[in-house]
């Protein structure tokens, strides 16, 4: 039986300029991200601010783990921190390969919602804060994720895990 894994983990983009280049940058790791995510049954979110990236994958544990590991070799961010890892009973985000919440762009009742203080620090958050965040990040831009291409919920069983495919 395979584990259900769910990580959470931080880290900072490498690249600095205007956000125009960064959204495009966002871009192109979502088109590979959800493509190898959906072959290996991953779901998940990607949340992107200034200064910021921060991932929640879930999945099966072997799954988790080798996805996390190539993207720790990614030269696009660095100074990763782990938040979690756990094995959980369900997924939070089964309805995405992985979806995209730009802070910059996120509701600013959303963003007030979490913040502490004057800005919004992921790092300093418990995990279930940035659990509800995520996943309310995730809700809150679903037809941005739509439109980017995100899968539509469908078919599947790997073992006990429920995934979903890439719409085509
Ligand atoms: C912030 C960030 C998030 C990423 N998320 C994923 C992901 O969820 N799944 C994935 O397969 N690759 C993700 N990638 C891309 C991987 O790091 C890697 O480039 C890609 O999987 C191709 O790996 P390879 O060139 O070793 O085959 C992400 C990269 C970054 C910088």
């Amino acid at each position: 039986m395979t584990t259900l894994a769910r990580l959470v983990y931080v880290s900072r983009p490498r690249m600095a300029g205007r956000r125009g280049g960064f959204l495009a940058m966002c871009d192109e790791i979502l088109v590979e991200a959800r493509r190898s995510n959906a072959d290996a049954a991953i779901t998940g979110v990607l949340v992107a601010g200034p200064g910021l990236f921060a991932q929640v994958l879930e999945g099966g544990r072997a799954a988790v783990s080798e996805t996390f590991a190539r993207i720790c070799r990614d030269p696009r961010h660095e100074a990763i921190e782990i938040l979690e890892m756990r094995a959980v009973d369900e997924r939070r985000f089964a309805k995405w390969s992985m979806a995209f919440s730009d802070i910059d762009g996120a509701p600013a009742a959303l963003v007030a919602r979490f913040r502490q203080g004057r800005d919004l620090d992921v790092r300093a958050m418990t995990p279930t804060a940035v659990l509800a965040f995520m996943e309310a990040a995730a809700q809150a831009q679903a037809q941005d994720n739509a439109l980017l291409g995100a899968p539509r919920p469908s078919a599947g069983y790997v073992d006990d895990i429920v995934f979903v495919r890439a719409a085509e």
